[in-house]
């Protein structure tokens, strides 16, 4: 039996490693972290996170053959497979600050492997690391090996929040890199042999270590291009009159380009897609090329225009100033079907306001007043430590408050911003929603999900993203 161990009990970590063990009953599966809280909610009724589907995998797994524990140590020591899949921060200080990828969990979570070995392992990397991590992590072990033969392999994981189950149930390739000699064919495919207990064998690609590598940071910087690409087109829409809802389904029914990925919004958010970018910026400029840099350098860019063009629509159709007025924000977490705020466009466009003084009120059907405040006061780049290494609870935030209904956030408020689109909101009682307001009473959608129509004819003055502008607005500067 291949005993497999994972360290870091993270969104990724978990979900995967409950998906490897609901699959692969005769393999034992055991996920460890340094943090306690993380693991005993993963042994308890309330999940750590929410991710639909999650909980049903679990529950028929965990005491059979998926264990969660914090004796890093003996498990590590005691497995065949070992998965990292530890946080890798941006650096904020030192070398390549702001760009680079903080190894310090990774690094130690190697040091730990290399300490508490007895036999032969195969180490895998999960979590997204930058090119040449694994040679680094390859150093560090046989440095430190007392004759053991460490293989190391990186497999990178592409799920996506909100569908992770789905997406590993059903992923569209599992990738494997690994070195090009026998030890290292042979440790592929013992991986290979764990996967293909679901995943048919045309699915599963093998690489170098390189290509895997690099390909999960590819993957990721395609993806947030297509998003960049649809909302510069966005900002053209509202300048012309076009319509970016039709602009996109035209342009995505080239089957060349594809109809999927292409929904204008306030902004991408996510732990992965800034932080890889900026990785891959980052690799670029040390390997001397700086026009490859600035190219990807643009998507981040153009992401943060969309979140200031957001915030600038809401205060400049306000008569410029949101100063001491209500503002309800329906949704904090970076997209629906998750309550990770992790880079939340939310953030940004929350500080914003701020910034002008407005008063908020928040609701986000999975995100608590804890995180909500936390993730406000942070500093950029500090949510991507450990819990226990992040700054302790930080003092709040006196002009924003937290409520667990949409309809209390929006009562005496002057404005609605829609942040994340969960279902729900498409189902308000909208005409409730405006006769509790201050009027007039606006509505600005950054995620394009309400019925336009509906509400200018109750009253609204509404903003969507890239859509023709309502009267109100068309004379409003759109840029600060
Ligand atoms: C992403 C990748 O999709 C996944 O393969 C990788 O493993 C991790 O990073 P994730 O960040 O969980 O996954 O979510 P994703 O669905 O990619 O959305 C990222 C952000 O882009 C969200 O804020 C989402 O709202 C936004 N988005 C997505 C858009 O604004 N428009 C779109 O058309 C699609
Ligand atoms: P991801 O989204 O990549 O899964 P998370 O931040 O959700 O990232 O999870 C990473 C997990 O790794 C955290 O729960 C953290 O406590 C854990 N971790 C970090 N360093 C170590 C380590 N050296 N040993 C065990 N767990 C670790």
């Amino acid at each position: 039996m291949v005993k497999i161990c994972c360290i870091g009990a993270g969104y990724v970590g978990g979900p995967t490693m409950a998906v490897i063990a609901l699959k692969c009953p005769s393999n034992q599966v055991i996920v460890v972290d340094i943090s306690v809280p993380r693991i005993t909610a993963w042994n308890s009724d309330q999940l750590p996170i929410y991710e639909p589907g999650l909980e049903d995998v679990v529950k028929q797994c965990r005491g059979k053959n998926l264990f969660f524990s914090t004796d890093v140590e003996q498990h590590v020591a005691e497995s065949d497979i070992i998965f990292v899949s530890v946080n890798t921060p941006t650096k904020t200080r030192g070398l390549g600050a702001g760009k680079a990828a903080d190894l310090t969990y990774w690094e130690s979570a190697a040091r730990l492997i290399a300490d508490v070995s007895k036999s032969n392992k195969i180490v895998v990397e999960k979590s997204t690391v930058p090119v040449k991590t694994a040679e680094a992590i390859e150093k560090i072990l046989t440095h430190n090996s007392k004759g053991i033969n460490f293989q190391i392999l990186s497999n990178p994981e592409f799920l996506a929040e909100g569908t992770a189950i789905q997406d590993l149930l059903n992923p569209d390739r599992v990738l494997i890199g690994g070195r090009e000699t026998p030890e290292g064919q042979k440790a592929i495919k013992v991986l290979k042999g764990v996967y293909a207990q679901w995943v048919p064998e045309d699915r599963i690609i093998t690489t170098n270590l390189w290509s895997a590598e690099l390909s999960k940071l590819a993957a990721n910087a395609f993806l947030a291009q297509r998003i960049s690409s649809v909302n510069s087109m966005s900002a053209l829409c509202e300048a012309t009159g076009a319509d970016v809802t039709q602009v996109a389904h035209a342009v995505g029914k080239d089957t060349r380009i594809g109809p999927r990925f292409l929904n204008a919004s306030v902004g991408f958010g996510g732990s992965c897609f800034q932080k890889d970018i900026l990785n891959l910026v980052y690799i670029c400029e040390c390997n001397g090329l700086p026009e490859v840099a600035n190219y990807w350098k643009q998507v981040i860019e153009v992401n943060d225009y969309q979140k200031n063009r957001f915030v600038n629509r809401v205060v400049s159709s306000m008569f410029n100033t949101v100063s001491g007025k209500k503002i309800a924000i329906l949704g904090f977490a970076f997209k629906k079907d998750t309550g990770d705020t992790r880079e939340t466009p939310a953030i940004d466009v929350c500080k914003g306001l701020l910034g002008d003084n407005a008063h908020l009120s928040i609701f986000d059907p999975q995100v608590n007043e804890d995180q909500i405040q936390r993730d406000i006061s942070m500093k950029k780049f500090d949510w991507d430590h450990p819990r226990h290494l992040q700054p302790s609870s930080p003092t709040s935030v006196k002009q924003v408050s937290v409520v667990w209904d949409a309809y209390e956030a929006t009562k005496n408020a002057h404005a609605v911003c829609i942040l994340t689109e969960w279902d729900e909101f498409k189902k308000l009682d909208y005409q409730r929603i405006y006769d509790n307001m201050q009027k007039p009473a606006f509505v600005f959608d950054g995620r394009n999900i309400v019925d336009v129509e509906k509400l200018r004819k109750i009253g609204f003055i509404v903003y969507c993203i890239g859509k023709p502008l309502d009267q109100w607005l068309k004379d409003m500067p759109a840029v600060a």
